[in-house]
């Protein structure tokens, strides 16, 4: 029973949690997207926050306080480009989530959501990182009491029933 995970169809800068976690890209400089609505969000003092880092590589996390969102803080992820899967795809994503996780709990942080991190403009398959991702989630959850909810947060019907099979195929 994975209680402390769900699905929510949601725009994520609204979402009045903790941390929310951004799909960016290596250079952590905004683009369109997940990326694009966050940083349009929290305003431009996220960029500002965002080029005092230098960037990260890909299936690492970065974190910045969240200014105008709703949410305290924002973690910058980087995930793969689907290049068909034989490039070790499957476990980049997997460490977005997992270092994601770790930066989130760090920062005290207790609630915390996710886009369907490289399913837009990266292209990974939908259904695939949906498996990854709860799993990686609930498999974290088990050593990391101290967080008491995560929420993958989906846009569209296609994003919605493949993490929501996930789950229930976790015996969500
Ligand atoms: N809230 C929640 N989810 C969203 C939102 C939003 N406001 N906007 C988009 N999404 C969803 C998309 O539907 C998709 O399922 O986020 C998921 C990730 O899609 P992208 O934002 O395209 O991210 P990704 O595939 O990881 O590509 C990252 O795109 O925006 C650029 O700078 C970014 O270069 C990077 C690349």
């Amino acid at each position: 029973m994975v209680d402390r995970l769900e699905v929510r169809q949601a725009d994520i800068t609204t979402l009045p949690v903790d941390a929310i976690v951004n799909a960016a890209n290596t250079s952590l400089l905004g683009g369109g997207g997940v990326d694009g609505a966050i940083h349009r969000a929290a305003g431009p003092r996220l960029l500002e926050a965002c080029r005092t880092i230098g960037g990260c590589p890909t299936g690492e996390a970065r974190i910045t306080p969240g200014f105008d969102l709703p949410a305290r803080w924002v973690i910058h992820t980087v995930g793969p480009v689907w290049h068909g899967g034989h490039r070790g795809e499957d476990e980049l994503i997997a460490s977005c989530y997992r270092e994601s996780l770790a930066l989130a709990e760090r920062a005290g942080a207790r609630t915390i959501a996710f886009p369907a991190i490289s399913t837009g403009a990266y292209g990974f398959p939908m259904a695939c990182a949906a498996r990854i991702a709860v799993a990686e989630i609930a498999a974290w959850l088990q050593g990391h009491p101290a967080v008491d909810r995560v929420i993958l947060v989906v846009r569209g019907e296609e994003a919605l029933h493949a993490h929501r099979d996930a789950l229930a195929e976790m015996g969500g």
